[in-house]
């Protein structure tokens, strides 16, 4: 009905505002399904709401037993009117409309009509709130179309990948934000937002950094990727940099690879913030340890398989005095093993799993670059794996035990992953073998408090 610029009587366009409506008696005439679709948006906006329908339908019944509108069950009436700051003509009966929206006119009241838009002197955009945005669209007269419109906004403002940066209330403080293993489709929603928000982004080797591109040119990022054998800042300097930047005002997305806690320093980075006073907010992420195995279609647990799975860092070798995993614990256990920071070292690792009673056929699943354009999956096991260099290169995930056998089975499943690679399994391969590769309108917003954001 209403959707839209249709021009005035006056050819003249519609001027957009929104309405403080809190405690202001609205006039709604017909309690059918048009003012069913329009009571939750005046309720919300505390609107005192009366409905006037000799023969109301189920929904305005209902809300009127819970108290929240007031309902007249007869034929409206001139006085209806009296008090009303805004009225909606939503019956089916066009005379009636009519007459409730001359009455409108002569009293100056603003008068939505369901069923004449030209007629009508107010119209109702479709409208949503996502993050303290409030998005209102009118598209010509064509509801679908400006429900569409209003649907694209909403989710650009809830997934970060529309540029509604806040320009006021901003205040320095950290984020810590788990990017995941790569595919900047696995970052989290919030996580996209903060980066979309962010003044400063100090950011990893790993991690979604195909994001960075979409940055503006305003944002300051630092890359203190740390790149084996590399030299690489200091992670005192790096959490100093964080206290820094959080301190001059800044909003600062400490974008990491993965899950900001799972190998990822961040209990460090999160510790410095609370020494120096500075908020911090963690954001979880989705970790390569879990993912990269999930992507390759190998299960970490699977019901008559493995009942669990540990995590370990492989980067010192079994036996260095500093490492603190219990190698001979695991070797005799039946859990998955899976591996990180561990290319360096698998021969070692595989060697000590051996040694210590796990059979020499158990399979391997090395998984370099996982969730990647340049992912490569070799399949292998303990007794190859012993003797010879990794079959991968690092970032690699290493899954050691039974649940790889599955791999060949499950990844007939799998389909072609979307953008960025094409994930496609090329079938099953023997010991050592590379088994998979990834080949390759009107448009109204109110942004809360803060107006600059709307332009
Ligand atoms: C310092 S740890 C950080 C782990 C990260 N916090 C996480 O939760 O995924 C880095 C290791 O994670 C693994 N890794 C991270 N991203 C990866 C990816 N896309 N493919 C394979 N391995 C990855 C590799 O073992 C790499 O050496």
């Amino acid at each position: 009905m209403s959707e839209g610029p249709v021009p005035t009587a006056a050819g003249a366009e519609r001027y957009p505002v929104l309405l403080g409506l809190a405690g202001r008696r609205v006039l709604v005439v017909g309690g059918g399904r048009v003012a069913a679709r329009r009571l939750p948006a005046l309720l919300a906006a505390g609107a005192d709401v009366v409905v006037v329908d000799p023969g109301p339908g189920a929904e305005v019944e209902r809300l009127a037993d819970q108290q929240r509108l007031t309902l007249r069950r007869r034929p409206v009436q001139p006085d209806d009117l009296d008090g009303a700051w805004f009225v909606q003509a939503c019956t089916d009966d066009a005379a009636v409309n009519a007459a409730v929206a001359a009455e409108a006119e002569r009293r100056r009241v603003w008068c939505v009509r369901a069923d004449d838009a030209v007629a009508a002197t107010a119209w109702t955009p479709a409208s949503g709130t996502a993050d303290g945005v409030t998005v209102a669209i009118s598209a010509g007269g064509d509801p679908g179309r400006a429900r569409a419109v209003r649907d694209a906004v909403l989710a650009g403002v809830r997934d970060g990948s529309l540029p509604a940066r806040r320009t006021r209330g901003r205040h320095g403080r950290v984020a810590l934000v788990g990017g995941g293993p790569g595919d900047p489709d696995l970052i989290t929603v919030r996580g996209r937002r903060l980066l979309a928000d962010a003044d400063v982004v100090v950011t990893d080797r790993l991690g979604p950094r195909g994001l960075l591109a979409e940055l503006p040119d305003t944002v300051e990022v630092v890359d203190v990727g740390k790149t084996p054998h590399a030299a690489t800042p200091a992670q005192s300097d790096i959490n100093d940099l964080l206290v820094r930047r959080a301190r001059a005002g800044r909003l600062v997305v400490r974008l990491k690879g993965g899950d900001p806690f799972v190998f990822g320093r961040g209990g460090e980075e999160l510790l410095a913030c609370a020494a120096a006073g500075v908020e911090c907010e963690v954001v979880p992420g989705v970790s390569s340890a879990l993912a990269v195995p999930a992507l390759a279609g190998i299960p970490l647990t699977h019901r008559g398989v493995a009942q669990e799975f540990v995590v370990v860092s492989g980067h010192l070798p079994p036996g260095h005095p500093r490492s603190t995993v219990g190698w001979p614990g695991l070797a005799r256990s039946t859990a998955t093993v899976v591996l990180l920071m561990a290319v360096e070292h698998l021969p070692g690792i595989a060697a000590a799993l051996v040694a210590g009673g796990r059979p020499a056929s158990t399979p391997v699943a090395c998984i370099e670059r996982g969730s990647t354009p340049a992912e490569r999956i070799v399949i292998s096991n303990l007794d190859a794996v012993c003797t010879a260099p990794a079959p991968v290169a690092s970032p690699a995930v290493i899954v050691v035990g039974e649940v790889v056998g599955l791999h060949a089975r499950t990844g007939q499943a799998r389909v072609a992953a979307p953008a960025p690679g094409n994930r496609q399994t090329l079938g099953d391969g023997g010991s050592g073998q590379e088994v998979g590769l990834n080949m390759g309108l009107n448009l109204g917003l109110n942004m809360g408090n803060d107006p600059s954001r709307a332009t």
